[in-house]
């Protein structure tokens, strides 16, 4: 902003002139949330603007609620400030306590959700095709205190639900899915959020679809919705009444609003989230040492990740040096879970965090590189990632 001749710095500024800078330098990041056109977003504005109703289930939370359960094919959705708040109020809504068996391979706000319910976490080992929870694993990790199963369908591919509800039938245990990679995925044609006795989504700016921050919580019926409601705004169940302790963790009618708007372009963004992987597989394919993940059978992706695996003795390179190499080039891969979320301080002295205790999970946040993933991103782009992969390739053949 300029004042006289003085040039002053305001905050405002400083933020045009970074962004100026990230597009000049043309920085690739491991994602980029795709936006609907802005003067799409204008009349939304306005009707928020006019009805001054800014949060506490606007008209535009209604009607995204209805859209949603429509299209993920689910009965209810509780919408969320947050996916991390979603997964505690999960756990609170079923009142899950004691030990509660989960993976170590995810973002670390899964097992957070059980600290702040002060639940003891009990990691068990994923399996080396899709990096799930390996549910062979999971029956030996039951104790008396044991009350819930919370697995995660990492990078959107599902767990074996099957599998996973028969061990819970049998112990009586609860089944809280962390959904937040799988908006939209379908199994045999059925919503991925039909399973189990929750599913919690996100819908933060780097997820496939977004609300600017936000995440829901589905459910199977109308008494648990009821609850999750109370539990999401501070246990009101009428303006005198409150029967639960509950927190703040309502979805406001701006991300409401953004979420209708997306809606009409989210099955176009996931058939170019497609096109990119199907590219990027093309690319990288016969390359020694480099692995990715194929299509599940019978299930619709949503395509918001590309993992890679680097095996080191084939490639030649760890995955540190191909994400520090990619750097060079200004493309931002993401080590994505890396570290487990069992070597964190807060966990790692937890019995089933021990080294060695989980040797698939051990290896693969060790060789494992998200690659960029977004509806915009150029193909040009997507050459010259493999490129630099064949490059290393071509390089190794004559060592
Ligand atoms: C697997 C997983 N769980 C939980 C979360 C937390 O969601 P949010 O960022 O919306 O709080 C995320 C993503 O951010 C996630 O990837």
């Amino acid at each position: 902003m300029k004042v006289g001749n003085l040039r002053v710095l305001v905050w405002g500024d400083t933020v045009k002139q970074r962004h100026r800078m990230g597009k000049e330098k043309d920085i690739i990041y491991v994602t980029r949330p795709a936006l609907p056109p802005l003067e799409e977003f204008i009349p939304y504005l306005e009707e928020i603007w006019q009805s001054h109703q800014l949060t506490n289930n606007g008209l535009f939370h209604q009607e995204l609620e209805k859209s949603l359960a429509e299209y993920l094919g689910v009965k209810h959705i509780c919408l969320f400030s947050n996916g991390t708040l979603a997964l505690i109020v999960a756990l609170q809504a079923l009142r899950i306590s004691g030990e509660v068996i989960t993976t170590p391979f995810s973002f670390v706000a899964t097992t957070h959700a059980l600290y702040w319910n002060g639940i003891k976490p009990v990691f068990v080992d994923i399996e080396p095709a899709f990096m799930n929870i390996n549910v062979e694993m999971i029956e030996s990790a039951i104790t008396p205190q044991t009350t819930a199963i919370m697995p995660v369908h990492v990078y959107g591919n599902p767990c074996n639900i099957e599998k996973i509800q028969k061990i819970a039938d049998i112990y009586g245990l609860k089944v809280i899915y962390d959904a937040c990679h799988a908006f939209g995925v379908k199994l045999n044609g059925k919503g991925i959020c039909n399973f189990g006795d929750l599913s919690v989504l996100s819908f933060h700016a780097t997820k496939v679809f977004t609300t600017f921050e936000g995440g829901a919580i589905i459910c199977h019926d109308e008494k648990t919705k009821k609850r999750i409601n109370y539990l999401k705004n501070f246990g009101f169940a009428d303006e005198v009444t409150v029967i639960v302790p509950g927190i703040n963790a309502k979805m406001n009618e701006f991300q409401a609003a953004l979420g209708l708007l997306q809606l009409n372009y989210i099955d176009k963004a996931i058939e170019k989230r497609k096109q990119i992987t199907h590219y990027y597989r093309e690319g990288l394919k016969n390359i020694l040492g480099i692995s990715y993940l194929e299509d599940m059978p019978d299930v619709k992706h949503c395509y918001g990740y590309f993992p890679i695996l680097i095996n080191v003795d084939k490639f030649r390179k760890t995955r540190d040096d191909i994400y520090e190499e990619l750097k060079r080039y200004n493309i931002y891969g993401r080590r994505y879970f890396y570290p487990l979320i069992s070597q964190f301080p807060t966990y790692r002295s937890l019995e089933s965090a021990q080294r060695g205790m989980m040797p698939v999970a051990e290896r693969i946040t060790q060789e494992v590189i998200c690659l960029p993933i977004y509806p915009e991103l150029r193909i040009k782009i997507i050459n010259q990632i493999c490129q630099i992969f064949m490059k290393h390739s071509s390089e190794r053949t004559y060592l």
